[in-house]
């Protein structure tokens, strides 16, 4: 299952959303990687997965921002006539940045996606209604002849999120779930300290799921009891390099969540001293 991982990513600093080369996970799994730049904070990932077979499956469409590299590095892997699923976790800029133009240029594609994304969809774009695939968690769908598990992900940020697992290749696809704030870019989960990786995930799901932070954690230990049975192999989360074989820990990572203190952002005195410095 494993397959040998770039070591690194980019060597140029991330001060604009940017797409990175391509690199393949294994499973017919390739890793469609981006960074955004979180100022003062580090780096977040932001990546897409491309699912090789007869039918290719898209999974988001990288973030707002990096459109050319995204479609550039989209291009080399799979010609456009033939993609034939874009699987739209939830409609945040950072899934969605080329989902209109794909929808335009991959006129194949349909895309697998839910009732309310499409309701948000419809406020800002055209929605080709014969094109559309409903999914919900607890449903699966069988393409490529791989079994694909739509689930509601253990912390989500938009109603609509539909996580899936890949049975096949026991790899879970967790779209927000599992994301960290980074120091820099890194091509494999494994190679981030084990602190830096609890530290990263414990910020990130605080600032994009806060609801979290007063969930009860007995709660949350059931909740994620069955997410623990399905023992997935691999996780490939939107906001985490690829992690092979760090299933458990990466939940009990996400478990430190329940009950801190939730992330408050910058306020406007923190704005007006960055201003002077800015303008200074
Ligand atoms: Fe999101
Ligand atoms: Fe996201």
């Amino acid at each position: 299952m494993s397959t040998r991982l770039p070591t690194i990513i980019t060597d140029q600093p991330i001060e604009a959303p940017t797409a990175c080369a391509p690199y393949s996970v294994g499973d017919g799994i390739t890793v469609l990687p981006a960074y955004l730049p979180v100022p003062g904070m580090g780096v977040l990932p932001a990546n897409s997965f491309l699912i090789d077979g007869r039918e290719p499956i898209l999974v988001d469409t990288g973030p707002g921002g990096a459109e050319a590299g995204f479609r550039e590095a989209l291009a080399e892997l799979v010609a456009l006539d033939d993609l034939a699923w874009i699987w739209l976790t939830h409609t945040d800029p950072d899934h969605m940045g080329s989902l209109e133009w794909l929808l335009d240029h991959a006129p194949n594609a349909k895309l697998i996606t839910t009732f309310l994304a499409v309701g948000k969809l419809g406020m800002t774009m055209p929605v080709p209604m014969d094109r559309l695939f409903w999914v919900n968690p607890g449903t699966s769908v069988e393409i490529n002849g791989r079994l694909l598990e739509a689930l509601r992900p253990p912390s989500f940020d938009a109603p609509e999120t539909t996580a899936f697992y890949d049975h096949d290749s026991s790899t879970l696809f967790s779209a927000d779930s599992f994301g960290a704030l980074l120091q820099a870019p890194a091509a494999d989960a494994g190679d981030i300290a084990i602190g830096d990786l609890a530290d990263g995930m414990a910020l990130w799901t605080s600032i994009d799921s806060p609801w979290l932070t007063h969930t009860d954690r007995q709660h949350f230990d059931h909740g994620v009891e069955q997410l623990r049975r399905l023992e997935a192999g691999r996780v490939l989360s939107s906001h985490l390099p690829p992690a092979e074989g760090l299933t458990d820990r990466l939940i009990d990572n996400l478990a430190r969540v329940p009950g801190s203190m939730p992330w408050v952002g910058p306020d406007h005195a923190a704005l007006e001293q960055m201003l002077t410095m800015v303008t200074a």
